[in-house]
């Protein structure tokens, strides 16, 4: 593994102002990178459109695209896009490092989360989504591969390679005849139209959520199309080994998160931080609140499709420590600043990390 590391041509080349230093991860769109941007003494991430794509026009577009969108959002629990552009034919897009690791690295390593964790950080993605939501930006790719959380316990949710402005459809792009998104996290309307709106990222919390508390993901299938025909089809069932565990708050905060209609599913953010919170004092009042990794949790191989996803290449060496801390809780009232605290009395010295890597 190491050898690819070394010969990865991207490494010490720069674009623009920043000198790739190792890679962070890959996604569907391109790989992202480590780098140093020498003038403000400051590590940034760098993703690159990959060669294959730079004469498609469509996929330059998208690109630039989400480098305007993500540009103008600006929230605590959003990745900051710090500048876009061109150098020696590639295209490169370069924002806030955010040090640690995404949470489906987190789950694969972990197998599931325990429910306050899982709970306080699907509420910090609701509240990136509140934002971008306000701001006229749906983000159509809300699944644990695209939520970093931070070292600090920060939580930021990052690529907005598909996300669309809810005002400007006109200039929607789509991949002819194929469908965006991520397969298992798509909300039916958005595998059945193109006209859809911010309760697809509702949708797609609700099963990231859903998965966070299960350490499995619904609608499996053999096939990218076989798990689509399952997502319009099947219900999202609510395991009960996991569900009869934990006080139905949390049961119920999924349920209506993804209704497979979406005239019956939770309208708004606002909405979806209420049914959080009620879940999150149903947890506290059970005693259920450590935020620690679940003792013994099984450590899951995780489905082809999403280990491809997460599967980056990067040597173990290289690949980023876990999060010394847990996202802290969202207790503020709605509206109150969004930033998480820094951590209250709850260390967790000495805890084993199943998989221990
Ligand atoms: N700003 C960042 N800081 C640290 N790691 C990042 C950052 N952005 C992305 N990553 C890592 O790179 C992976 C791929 O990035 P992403 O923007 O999701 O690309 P894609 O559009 O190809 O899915 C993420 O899942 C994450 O592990
Ligand atoms: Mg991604």
């Amino acid at each position: 593994m190491s050898e690819i590391q070394h010969t990865d041509p991207i490494i010490g080349q720069t674009f623009g102002n920043v000198v790739a230093k190792s890679i962070l991860g890959r996604g569907g769109m391109g790989a992202v990178y480590l780098g140093h941007h020498p003038g403000l003494d400051m590590m940034v991430a760098i993703k690159l459109l990959p060669d294959l794509f730079v004469g498609k026009r469509e996929m330059v577009e998208r690109f630039l695209r989400e480098a305007r969108v993500s540009g103008r959002l600006q929230h605590p629990n959003i990745v900051r896009t710090l500048d876009v552009g061109r150098d020696h034919g590639v295209y490169y897009l370069v924002m806030e490092y955010v040090e640690g690791v995404d949470a489906q690295r987190l789950l694969d390593r972990e197998g599931r989360f325990s429910p306050m964790r899982a709970v306080n950080i699907a509420g910090f993605v609701a509240r990136a989504l509140g934002e971008a939501h306000d701001q006229g930006v749906i983000h159509r790719d809300i699944k644990p591969a695209n939520i970093l959380i931070a070292r600090d316990g920060k939580v930021k949710v990052t690529d907005f390679g598909l996300a669309r402005s809810i005002t400007n459809t006109a200039t929607a792009l789509t991949l002819s005849n194929q469908v965006v998104g991520t397969p298992n996290y798509m909300a039916p309307e958005q595998i059945k139209s193109m006209d859809v709106d911010a309760r697809v990222d509702i949708y797609a919390l609700g099963v990231t959520l859903w998965q966070f508390l299960t350490g499995a993901l619904p609608f499996e299938g053999a096939t990218p199309m076989a798990v689509l025909l399952n997502v319009v089809g099947e219900q999202l069932q609510m395991p009960k080994e996991t569900f009869d565990t934990l006080p139905k708050e949390l049961r119920e905060a999924v349920v209506a998160m993804t209704a497979k209609d979406p005239r019956r599913r939770l309208p708004n953010i606002p909405a979806v931080l209420a049914v959080l919170k009620k879940a999150r004092d149903a947890l506290r009042a059970a005693g259920m609140d450590s935020t620690a990794p679940m003792p013994g949790a099984p450590v899951r191989a995780s489905s082809p499709q999403v280990k491809s996803l997460s599967d980056t290449g990067v040597p173990r060496s290289q690949a980023v420590p876990p999060p010394r801390n847990d996202p802290q809780s969202f207790t503020k009232p709605l509206g109150s600043d969004v930033q998480p605290r820094p951590p209250q009395g709850n260390p967790r010295p000495g805890t084993p990390r199943p998989g221990g890597r």
